[in-house]
């Protein structure tokens, strides 16, 4: 007798071994194979990720499946299909979408993305919180990306799907992705298993800018070595590598700040440094990241830094973040 949670494992097993079966050999799957090779998902990289295809049909998942002897229960219940309102059965969640399994750290597809092949919205339908997947536990490609962290001591954090499946494509082996903006401190401890250090490279534009202030500030708290890579105007890290490559990739990344000295330099952007009031907002604004910092070896190095920035003293510097905890407290 196996549990539901069982159940529930076994049960995405066969969902992505369907959906992938349908992007390889279903006819109704040519534009889905159209699309990800205009894209330039290569073959092998697909097959990596298990990418697959939901077709646009309303009951493609829920008749084979139950005709596996799963329960319309428990394939509602792992979001799967969904209760047809006012009325009787059900219908697949994922219709006419190219599927992302999302995967464990073990490798078990444990919850679905799936992306529309235009501009319709939503752009991307994901599986909803389940017993077997909760929001902000999981980081898309650790699975694959795993050995690689540990290898070179650092990952490369990115927003979304594609941007890890281009990563690897182009030998990022290291690619994660947190899966929409918001990094959770969960997932920030996942990643911090394998390295203590994090390259963040989130989409250019100004809600990846806003995230990855985000990431980086939990990821500080948990005592990473961060650095920040903003790729050129508009673009992601698919994008960019499509249309520049891995090299041009890396000499980019060796110019990217510390999560410290760019936070810096997006406040001090907005100041007159040559002034008292200029050099008190930076530190001020400062000052709880530089509290969130648990080692005192490196709140310190960074309070040396930011005091030698502002030509004042580091005495100084360590009055305004004692006030500024006092009034936070
Ligand atoms: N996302 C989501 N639902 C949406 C939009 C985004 O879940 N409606 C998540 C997806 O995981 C997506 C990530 O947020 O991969 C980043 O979003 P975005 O940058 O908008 O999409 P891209 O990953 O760049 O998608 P694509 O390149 O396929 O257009
Ligand atoms: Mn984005
Ligand atoms: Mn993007
Ligand atoms: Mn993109
Ligand atoms: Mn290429």
């Amino acid at each position: 007798q196996r549990t539901a949670v069982e159940r529930g494992r076994a049960l995405h097993k066969r969902a992505a071994e369907l959906y992938f079966q349908c992007l390889r050999d279903d006819g109704r799957a040519r534009t889905a194979r159209e699309y990800l090779s205009r894209r330039g998902v290569s073959d092998s990289v697909a097959v990596d990720f298990a990418l697959g295809y939901a077709p646009p049909g309303w009951e493609f998942l829920a008749t084979r499946l139950q005709q596996e002897g799963y329960l319309p229960e428990e394939l509602e219940r792992f979001g799967l299909i969904v209760p047809r309102q006012g009325g009787e059965g059900h219908y697949d969640r994922f219709r006419n979408r190219i599927i992302f399994p999302i995967f464990d750290a073990q490798g078990r597809p444990v919850a679905f993305g799936g992306r529309v092949l235009d501009d319709e919205v939503p752009k991307y339908l994901n599986s909803p919180e389940t017993p077997l997947y909760k929001k902000g536990q999981h980081l898309y490609g650790l699975n694959k990306a795993g050995p690689a962290i540990r290898e070179k001591g650092v990952a490369v954090l990115v927003e979304g799907y594609m941007d890890v499946i281009a990563s690897h494509q182009h030998g990022i082996r290291q690619a994660v992705a947190s899966l929409g903006t918001a990094m959770t401190p969960e997932q920030g401890r996942l990643l911090l298993r394998y390295a203590p250090q994090v390259l963040i490279c989130y989409d250019s534009d100004r809600a990846g800018v806003e995230a990855a202030v985000k990431a980086g500030e939990i990821l500080t708290g948990l005592g990473a070595r961060i650095h920040v890579l903003t790729l050129p105007e508009g673009k992601d890290p698919d994008e960019y590598l499509q249309r520049h490559g891995a090299d041009s990739f890396w000499l980019a990344a060796e110019q990217a700040p510390p999560f410290f000295t760019f936070c810096f330099s997006r406040i001090a952007a907005g100041q007159d440094l040559s002034t008292a009031a200029g050099k008190v907002t930076v530190v001020r604004e400062l000052a709880s990241l530089l509290l969130m910092i648990p080692s005192a070896v490196e709140q310190e190095a960074n309070i040396q830094w930011l005091a030698r920035e502002l030509r004042i003293s580091e005495a100084a510097v360590m009055e305004e973040i004692r006030g500024h905890a006092r009034n936070a407290r």
